[in-house]
């Protein structure tokens, strides 16, 4: 073929590229942004589900996700499960019902919440998980959440320096430490779990940590981490499995509770009031004198709640990993926003698997807070400088009495 020839060949494809690109253009409708017809836009509906009302920080969750949504100008609806499985499908199909182009979902099931954001995604809806991954479902575009591994890390790093792990505590006589996970329907409590269980091993390994109970061994996995799990993430549940474990400790010292939630550890601490009153959180576990039977033991937690700021500031409880959940609540509005201007999303951080696919994933940083912050640990009065809470209320926690 001629050059000349080639020439006018190759310019007819470029044409015909130019040509189909066009119709490809034409077929899909722009408003506003140019964004797809049917997609969502600036000024749409978004649907908001939260698990329940009586923990506080969906409560807060929910709050900055309206007020965020709204000042980014979208309208919000906002649904609240009482940690229902069922009532949660309810709420999701009810929002896309009412017209919602998204659905932002901090599942109570994981797994059960599947075939209502698949309805979602079939009617048109971007579903996006929130703080809780949506498991075995293609249905799930977007996951938002913190480090997860990061808060078993933070709370066991605080139990071996306060135990003296690395120093030999326990090597003589063995420590009692007693470990809880969070609720076997939520994906986080395995991560949670396992960042703590990395560090934790070695030391039931070395023999310096046992559990009372018997069922955290050094062959213990994090695969085994149902054993200890508690459902719903509840008190009264998590009450019973200490009562359960403080009847096999009988008479000797406690030097530790891994606890991955506030309202488990409060739920922890009335166990050990009940069944040990000789214990008391004015004389905390300390590894110079580790045979003290009344030395009230070191307790972990998560979330900040204004119950653990009281135990915290009265000794009761050691530590709280904080989430500044306003951080989740601002990357899911940018997510929402991006989407509503024709953008697709990308995160730097490694995608997360539900079983059906690689969700993509953002992660937020946790601080730990405690009494007498060093390092990098926040006082607890952190809570109030991240807008968590308000000074009011700080005051009123400081206040109150503790394991009430
Ligand atoms: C959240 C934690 C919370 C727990 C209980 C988890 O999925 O990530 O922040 O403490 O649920 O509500």
């Amino acid at each position: 073929m001629k050059i000349s020839k080639l020439i006018k060949k190759a310019g007819f494809m470029i044409a015909g590229v130019t040509l189909l690109s066009g119709l490809a253009a034409c077929s899909s409708t722009t408003r506003g942004g140019g964004a797809t017809e049917g997609a969502l836009q600036e000024g749409d509906l978004i649907g908001i589900s939260m698990p329940t009302k009586a923990d506080q920080r969906w409560n807060v969750d929910g709050g900055n996700l309206v007020k965020e949504l709204e000042a980014a100008g979208f309208k919000t609806k906002l649904a609240y499960a009482n940690n229902s499985p069922s009532q949660q499908s309810t709420d999701i199909n009810n929002l896309v019902s009412a017209g919602a182009k998204a659905v932002v979902v901090a599942s109570v099931d994981g797994t059960a919440v599947g075939p209502a954001v698949q309805q979602a995604k079939d009617g048109g809806a971007t579903v996006i998980a929130y703080d809780r991954l949506i498991m075995n479902t293609e249905a799930v575009d977007y996951y938002v959440t913190f480090d997860l591994e990061r808060t078993g890390i933070l709370e066991a790093e605080t139990i071996i320096r306060r135990l003296d792990l690395e120093n030999g505590g326990g090597k003589d006589i063995p420590y009692n430490i007693a470990l809880f996970a969070g609720s076997d329907d939520d994906n986080n409590a395995p991560y949670f779990f396992k960042g703590a269980w990395d560090l934790l091993q070695p030391y039931f390994e070395s023999g310096q940590l046992v559990d009372p109970s018997g069922i955290v061994t050094k062959d213990f996995t994090v695969e085994d981490w149902k054993k200890i799990s508690v459902h719903a993430w509840d008190q009264s549940q998590a009450q019973k499995q200490m009562d359960a474990i403080m009847t096999k400790l009988g008479d000797q010292p406690l030097a530790a509770v891994l606890s991955p939630y506030d309202a488990i550890s409060l739920g922890v601490m009335k166990s050990i009031k009940n069944a040990r009153p000789d214990m008391t959180p004015s004389i905390p576990f300390d590894a110079k004198n580790p045979t003290n039977k009344s030395a009230w033991p070191i307790i972990t937690g998560q979330d900040g709640m204004d119950i653990a700021i009281t135990n915290i500031y009265y000794g009761a409880q050691e530590q709280t990993v904080f989430k500044d959940v306003s951080l989740l609540a601002k990357q899911t509005t940018t997510l929402i926003k991006e989407i509503s201007e024709g953008k697709t999303p990308s995160s730097d951080k490694k995608p997360m698997n539900n079983g059906k696919k690689d969700v993509p994933t953002w992660l937020m940083q946790s601080d730990e807070l405690v009494k007498e912050p060093t390092g990098d640990q926040k006082g607890l009065d952190y809570v109030v400088e991240t807008g968590f809470i308000t000074e009011d209320q700080y005051q009123k926690d400081i206040k109150a009495p503790i394991i009430e």
